[in-house]
């Protein structure tokens, strides 16, 4: 799960981007159904799970800890789990390779079984604090024993029965968030969530639909989670709904490149996840809805794009959490837009698989691109539609999502880009490359 070689990529697109598309599975999504599945007791059967590193470092972690999980030659994943409670001592540290969402969500379901795990991760992972789950979890009983500055290599030894707690989120994380619910599900009494500002909930509604009893009502504080532990889940059948932050990139791509018309096919549109429509559709985006549906509980549709004129604008901070991991491409749009974009708000881009804000002004202002950076966010100049320089080699920081934004910027450049490393788009996107091809792209050098 290492990337010990640089792999470089350079895209082109001598032409508009034409086509029909579909997206890999939710990532987040993907996570939870393995996790959740492991913990019914009896056979789940996951179609469309994301096969990306992430998620494949969640399957291995899960049956390091007894789940029986196999893919099956129809691509659909079966899942044997083992029960809430029976989670079982893993024999080697749990190799977490990039994956936050696999680290934080696992160290909540180890933190209330009577079991010890050790999390080790890549140079990003190991960069990112986990102090903010580390603290809820031993306020349940968990004893974590962390490198410096609450980060991996770290150690986790569970407490069994662990204690109930009512917590408020200091910080708007899903991640956070669903460690403390998924530690509630084998603790006595109830745990309880208070978000002050939403954030995706898939974790919410794939709890509810393998049987847990769980509340969400509104409060002055915010949105009061309750679960109720020592629950029971069945096992379950999920079809997991193609990721809106995949679908991302070629939303911007055909927003850019002028001429084109794409349709990304099934993209998972649940509301905590749409920002970036949102931000694209207000900067002038011509995104249309096609053949909305629900998808394993999701809202879904196929989305139109084409091609339009795009004008600056100060992305409303409140969109932030609906579209955390879109950032990096916004920026991009930003790029092309007529005027200067301005988002804040977004203090969080600095602790994902790189400092987004700083590897993003330094790859956008290398090709040519003048930026603003501000602690909380970044504030890009557009070339009114116009190709950007580019014809530079862009840095990624083992950050996926860097790789796949600077590689649709260089799609209308007037200079190619290349993505110095391009390994890290496994994580979440091993076909990104094939789909670019399959839209008019080349890779060139
Ligand atoms: C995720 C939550 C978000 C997001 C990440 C996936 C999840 O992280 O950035 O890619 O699946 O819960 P935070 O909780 O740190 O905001």
């Amino acid at each position: 799960m290492s990337h010990a070689s640089s792999q470089p990529l350079t895209l082109v697109a001598a032409g508009p981007l034409t086509g029909r598309v579909t997206v890999p599975g939710d990532k987040s999504i993907s996570h939870r159904s393995l996790m959740l599945s492991a913990l019914a007791v009896g056979e789940s059967r996951v179609e469309g799970l994301l096969e990306g590193e992430d998620v494949l470092a969640t399957a291995a972690a899960m049956r390091a800890m007894g789940a029986d999980i196999a893919r099956g030659e129809d691509g659909a994943w079966t899942i044997h789990g083992v029960g809430v409670g029976g989670l079982l001592q893993p024999a080697n540290a749990l190799d977490m390779g990039n994956s936050g969402t696999s680290t934080r969500l696992l160290m909540g379901l180890v933190a209330s079984h009577p079991i010890t795990a050790t999390f080790v991760g890549d140079a990003s992972l190991s960069k990112r604090p986990m102090g903010r789950v580390i603290e809820p979890l031993m306020s349940m009983g968990a004893d974590v024993n962390a490198s410096p500055g609450g980060r991996l290599p770290l150690m986790l030894r569970g407490l069994c029965p662990a204690v109930p707690i009512t917590y408020t989120l200091p910080v708007a994380s899903a991640q956070v968030k669903s460690a403390i619910l998924l530690a509630g599900l084998n603790t006595p009494g109830i745990t309880r969530v208070i978000e002050p500002i939403a954030t995706r909930d898939h974790s919410e509604r794939m709890l509810a639909g393998f049987g847990a009893t769980l509340t969400v009502e509104p409060s002055p504080e915010g949105r009061v989670i309750s679960l109720h532990g020592e629950a029971e889940l069945r096992p379950q059948q999920i079809v997991v709904p193609g990721d809106p932050s995949s679908a991302a990139f070629w939303l911007v791509a055909a927003s850019i490149v002028p001429g084109s018309d794409v349709t990304v096919e099934n993209v998972g549109l649940n509301p905590t996840r749409t920002g970036l429509i949102a931000a694209l559709r207000l900067m002038g985006a011509d995104i249309e809805e096609l053949d909305a549906r629900t998808v394993g509980g999701e809202p879904v549709a196929d989305l139109r794009v084409r091609h339009a004129p795009l004008s600056a604008i100060e992305v409303p901070p409140e969109l932030a959490p609906s579209m955390i991991d879109e950032y990096p491409a916004l920026f991009v749009a930003a790029a092309f837009a007529q005027g200067r974009t301005v988002a804040r708000g977004a203090h969080e881009l600095r602790v994902k698989e790189s400092d987004r804000i700083a590897a993003m002004k330094a790859a956008l202002e290398a090709c040519g691109v003048v930026c603003e950076e501000y602690e909380d966010g970044l504030a890009v100049q557009g070339s009114g539609g116009e190709p950007i320089a580019g014809g530079a080699t862009i840095e990624t920081h083992l950050d996926h999502r860097i790789a796949m934004s600077m590689a649709v910027a260089g799609l209308h450049a007037r200079k190619a880009v290349t993505i110095g490393d391009a390994s890290p788009i496994a994580t979440s996107y091993p076909g990104f490359v094939g789909v670019a091809i399959s839209l008019g792209a080349e890779v060139v050098g």
